[in-house]
């Protein structure tokens, strides 16, 4: 019997020049807007002056914030406390709208969430400070994502983070937390630099491949999952080696970003995003990055536990096994239906570590991660949505092939 639940999905504008729907769009909400982008891509490619005279021209004022790194709880709080002060001499904001990569779209989702509220951020991160539920009441937000990544146009929750000794990188979650109106303009990719392509590629497919392998995946979560990796697999190295600047191929890695956030949205992640948690946290390192370069070998030892697992078990609701699902990603990638499960789920390990060589992700020391800091990596690490438990040897072994 199939039982699942499936959240709220925003209105989306998809496609090259959707970017001029934006003034409407934010007007709908109110005059005052608070502007979110990253520190240069915007500017690089010509279009914060026209986004800004589009706003303005639609009666819309515009307060400009960037955001140039991971954002953290401190951050957030800061500048909602700048914009509240500010706000108590002229208009408070009405609408958010935030135009860039992950760390913009997730910045100005926290951002939306806090500026009603006068406590911390800190408060309502999962498993970190006072651990409190956010209420919901937030400003209404506009998401506009300029990489192929994250996917977190789509999703519930913002990734807060904290890098060090004690480091951590947690959500902000909440239903009402999903943007209220999502454009994808394909030409604001154009410009994205092939190693930020690349990376942030590798986690969007890595953000379809976990859902689509996850207990909690449906028929809905993984029509939608198979439909974004079907992309993925077509134009991911198109995009990220010689054909950047090819609208087509940009317009398909942007539909598998938008599709991974509704399928991790709905159907969870696996380890990959299990180990980005606490790497993330304690490193210096992007988190397309942890992905793209984890994702081969996370595939290859949950193929292995899976073998190993009596039963082959299977996500629920659905009577194909996690196997057969992983063999059939081994045939989109290139295999071969007439030599079965077991060959196919060989092919598919095979072509993830030469997607990786191809793509040159790099390897975890590159970042300074040793064989030192593994246990306290694997020791935060949650299996979260994976297939298969892994054991915490079998977490360290993966790790220790990508130092
Ligand atoms: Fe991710």
């Amino acid at each position: 019997m199939v039982s699942f639940a499936f959240a709220r999905m925003p209105p989306i504008q998809f496609g090259p020049g959707k970017l001029s729907a934006l003034p409407r769009l934010a007007r709908a909400f109110g005059q005052e807007a608070l502007l979110v982008t990253g520190k240069a891509s915007l500017e690089a490619g010509g279009h914060l002056e026209r986004t800004l005279d589009g706003l303005r021209a639609a009666g819309i004022r515009v307060r400009r914030i960037v955001v140039d790194a991971e954002p953290s709880t401190a951050f957030i709080d800061a500048t909602c406390a700048a914009l509240r002060a500010e706000g108590a001499e002229g208009a408070p904001i009405e609408v958010v709208i935030g135009i860039g990569g992950g760390s913009v779209i997730d910045g100005a989702k926290a951002l939306s969430a806090m500026l009603p509220h006068r406590n911390s951020a800190l408060d309502h991160l999962e498993d970190v400070g006072a651990n409190r539920p956010h209420s919901g009441v937030k400003v209404p937000y506009v998401a506009v994502p300029t990489t192929s990544g994250t996917g977190g146009e789509m999703t519930k929750n913002a990734v807060l983070s904290m890098v060090g000794p004690n480091g951590y990188k947690k959500s902000l979650r909440h239903d009402n937390l999903i943007p209220d109106a999502v454009i994808v303009d394909p030409e604001l990719m154009l410009t994205c630099p092939p190693h930020v392509t690349a990376a942030c590629g590798m986690d969007a497919f890595t953000q379809l491949l976990e859902p689509f392998l996850s207990p909690l995946a449906s028929p809905l979560s993984d029509a939608l999952a198979w439909s974004g990796l079907e992309q993925a697999q077509a134009n991911l190295v198109p995009a990220a080696t010689d054909r950047g600047g090819d609208l087509e191929v940009r317009a398909g890695m942007a539909y598998a970003s938008l599709l991974s956030g509704v399928a991790l949205a709905n159907a969870g992640l696996g380890l990959v995003h299990g180990l980005a948690s606490p790497i993330g946290g304690f490193f210096e390192i992007p988190h397309g990055v942890v992905c793209g370069t984890l994702v081969a070998e996370a595939t290859a030892a949950n193929i292995a536990a899976l073998r190993k697992a009596e039963g082959r078990p299977g996500p629920a609701g659905r009577p194909e096994a996690a196997l057969a699902k992983y063999a059939r990603v081994g045939i989109l990638f290139g295999g071969d239906a007439g030599k079965g499960e077991d060959w196919n789920c060989d092919f598919l390990c095979e072509r993830l570590r030469i997607l990786t060589e191809a793509l040159r992700l790099p390897r975890l020391s590159a970042y300074g991660i040793g064989a030192g800091d593994l246990d306290r990596i694997v020791e935060k690490t949650s299996n979260r949505q994976n297939p298969v438990p892994l054991t915490p040897e079998a977490i360290r072994a993966l790790l220790s092939r990508r130092l």
